[in-house]
């Protein structure tokens, strides 16, 4: 099966419950928690363990790590005495592993004797994260944030980000399970800890106190609770770890450039991990006030027939995206529109065979993914399928930029003005500047989110961005029962009916895609012939719905320009100097074929753009990630995706092939 990001093996827990409602766990002939006393438990295991709450009682992030999330009772309990204790600034990061998910239905039913924790428990089930190995990173709330590493955790602990400030290990008895024991992974606990961090376990085995020890912890026992004899806690002490001491390395102003979906999404997670003082800026200003109001877009997660990393972060990031976006819905700001779901038909390269190689490799859970016959898509759609089979993807849809934009930015400062400059300052920060050389602001860090004028505000990097022309077009709907009912995407692609606002109904049908040069008339004004262009490609894969269109009149057309990469995949993280990377690596780079370390780069300085034709879905991940790169928090995807998407990946293999960078 393969996820959220990785192709990790997963199993499906086998549990017996006991009369008051514990599970216990047939796999491993072990219990979750104490069937009596299970928070008292907890409390005194890991709260008094870590030594909370006087360890978190500091300004700035707090990571926790866990090894075996089960129910997640050990989170509720931390976040239950976090949130009344920790001081205002402060976040809390729970960064866990677990290979045999339980449903979000079984932690309810387990967390459910367990009322005094109930509101937290809803919380939790409501992101509970489906069961597609890989990492998923959830907002609890304003402040707290999950990321659960789905795999076995000697997959999922190399792959993770620290640092961890405490740890808790909760992995069975390792008498029952040594796997979760080995000295490899107390080597990854080690490896992701700050130095200082603490550790608490339940057990006490020799085993595990030598393990721990000869990774670099000071280890004591101290009294277990209830009849069990011991439980342990200990000190990370060895110099060895690889993670910088310093989660704030460029303080807390930060500048980001470009108000579109990504410098959005960037605002918003920023705000979550604790960031401190965001301020945007945009040319065009709010988008509140600046998005066409009729502007729709979709969300379809894009799915390849083989393995991949770029099919590994398409689902990575549609899964975070759909889980962001209804949390907004969830807090009343709700950015989709008209019925959820989107149809994929198509009778080209992607006909049945594919679409039935890519169901039965993903073996997605069907509430994300079904492969449906002629006869259900045609109810569901309105119209015949070109083909015998559709994909049906039934948390995608269709969502409204003007919603969504400014509901991810909440109250975050945005000012109006065009960036021409961002500059480094003497003294290790960031000035921006207008055209005429004034200075609009200065930030600790900035983020570049300007889509395609990135490459021109950091030349420097010779970001190899291809600016695309795409147009659709506003159609005057016949009504809600109007084929097509719900979101289609065929190569052309259409949206549901959605109310106007003016007891009419509108759709956007779309789009063209055609290269843009500087110099090329302006790309943003609607072109006559467009909108026959896009009627003729749906006629061409779906001539039916074609057809259906035909009595719904165009009424406008939006134009507008995606920024490409020469992967298809977006540019997020550090922004680098091409000419340092070739001069500190590119012989090394030459000769090995490898990149020795990772590019150097620029320090406080950030990108998130390339988002290409899939902004609303990918932005939310990407900026999940400079985020965390931001605020030395841990990433919401596994190393490999995270160097998938790293700025400098164009210029690393342009060196190791041995030709100019930027060429
Ligand atoms: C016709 C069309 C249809 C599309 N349909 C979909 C769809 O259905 N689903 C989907 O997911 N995606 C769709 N896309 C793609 C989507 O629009 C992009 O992926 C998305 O807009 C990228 O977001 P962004 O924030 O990176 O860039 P943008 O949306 O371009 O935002 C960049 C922002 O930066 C600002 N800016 C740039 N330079 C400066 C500067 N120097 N100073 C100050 N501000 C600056 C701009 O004013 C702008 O507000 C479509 C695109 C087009 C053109
Ligand atoms: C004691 S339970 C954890 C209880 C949990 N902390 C809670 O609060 O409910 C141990 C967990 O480790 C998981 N586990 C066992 N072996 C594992 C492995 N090799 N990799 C990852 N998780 C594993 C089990 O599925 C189980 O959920």
């Amino acid at each position: 099966m393969t996820g959220a990001g990785t192709d990790w093996p997963l199993r499906r827990p086998r549990l017996r419950w006991t009369a008051d409602g514990t599970p216990e766990s047939l796999d491993f002939g072990d219990v979750f928690a104490a069937r009596a006393g299970a928070v008292a438990e907890v409390c005194h295991v890991v709260l008094d363990g870590l030594g909370a709450p006087d360890v978190w009682r500091r300004p700035g992030p707090f990571v926790i790590g866990e090894t075996g999330f089960g129910t997640g009772l050990n989170l509720l309990v931390c976040w239950d005495l976090w949130r009344r204790t920790a001081p205002p600034g402060a976040r809390l990061h729970w960064v866990s592993v677990e290979a045999f998910p339980l449903s979000a239905c079984e932690a309810a039913r387990a967390l459910a004797r367990l009322p005094a924790l109930a509101d937290l428990a809803a919380r939790l089930v409501r992101a509970w994260p489906p069961a597609l190995p890989g990492l998923h990173a959830r907002a609890l709330d304003d402040r707290v944030t999950l990321t659960l590493a789905l795999g076995d955790v000697r997959d999922a602990l190399p792959a993770l980000t620290g640092p961890v400030d405490a740890w808790v290990l909760d992995g069975f008895a390792p008498a029952r399970n040594p796997a979760m024991w080995d000295a490899a992974v107390l080597a990854e606990v080690a490896r992701l800890s700050r130095p200082g961090a603490r550790l608490a376990t339940y057990t006490a085995a020799g085993a595990v106190r030598r393990g721990l020890s000869d990774a670099g912890f000071r280890v004591a026992r101290a009294p277990g609770f209830g009849g069990k004899r011991d439980c342990l806690r200990a000190v990370f002490e060895a110099g060895s770890s690889s993670v910088p001491a310093t989660p704030h390395p460029n303080g807390p102003r930060i500048a980001v450039i470009g108000a579109g979906i990504a410098g959005c999404a960037v605002a918003a997670a920023l705000r979550r991990r604790g960031a401190g003082d965001v301020v945007v800026v945009d040319a065009r200003g709010h988008p509140r006030d600046s998005l066409p109001p009729a502007l729709l877009g979709l969300l379809e997660p894009r799915l390849e027939k083989a393995d991949s990393p770029a099919g590994r972060l398409h689902a990575a990031a549609a899964s975070q995206a759909i889980a962001l976006y209804d949390a907004l819905a969830a807090a009343g700001l709700n950015p989709w529109r008209g019925p959820r779901g989107v149809l994929a038909a198509d009778r080209g390269r992607r006909d049945d065979a594919w679409r039935r190689a890519v169901v039965d490799r993903l073996s997605w859970p069907p509430e994300r993914l079904a492969l449906l016959d002629a006869a259900t898509a045609a109810r569901t759609v309105g119209t015949a399928p070109p083909g015998a089979t559709a994909l049906w993807h039934p948390r995608g849809g269709a969502l409204a930029p003007p919603a969504l934009l400014p509901a991810l930015l909440g109250d975050t400062a945005v000012m109006t003005a065009a960036v021409a400059a961002v500059t480094p300052r003497d003294d290790g920060g960031w000035r921006v500047c207008d055209a005429t050389g004034a200075a609009l602001l200065d930030a600790d860090a900035v983020v570049l989110a300007t889509a395609s004028d990135t490459a021109r505000l950091w030349p420097a990097a010779a970001l190899p961005l291809r600016p695309t022309r795409g147009q659709v077009s506003l159609l005057r709907a016949a009504g809600p029962d109007a084929a097509p009912r719900v979101a289609v995407s065929s190569g052309a692609y259409a949206t549901p009916a959605i109310p106007d606002g003016a007891g009419g109904w509108i759709r956007i049908l779309g789009a063209t895609q055609e290269p843009w040069r500087p110099g090329d008339p302006d790309p943003y004004a609607p072109r006559a012939g467009d909108d026959a262009r896009i009627r003729a490609n749906l006629a061409a894969v779906w001539p039916a719905l074609a057809d259906a269109l035909a009595s719904e009149p165009t009424v406008a057309a939006l134009a507008g320009l995606r920024a490409t990469t020469p992967d298809h995949l977006p540019l997020a993280g550090p922004l680098f100097d091409a000419a340092t990377v070739a001069a500190n690596q590119g012989d090394a780079l030459r000769r090995t074929g490898r990149a020795p370390a990772p590019p150097p780069a620029v320090t406080g300085l950030f990108t998130v753009c390339g988002l290409g034709s899939h902004g609303l879905t990918m932005a939310p991940l990407v900026a999940e990630m400079v985020a965390a790169q931001i605020t030395g928090t841990p990433w919401p995807v596994t190393a490999d995706l995270g160097a998938a998407l790293c700025p400098a990946r164009f210029a690393v293999r342009a060196l190791i092939r041995g030709r100019p960078v930027g060429a």
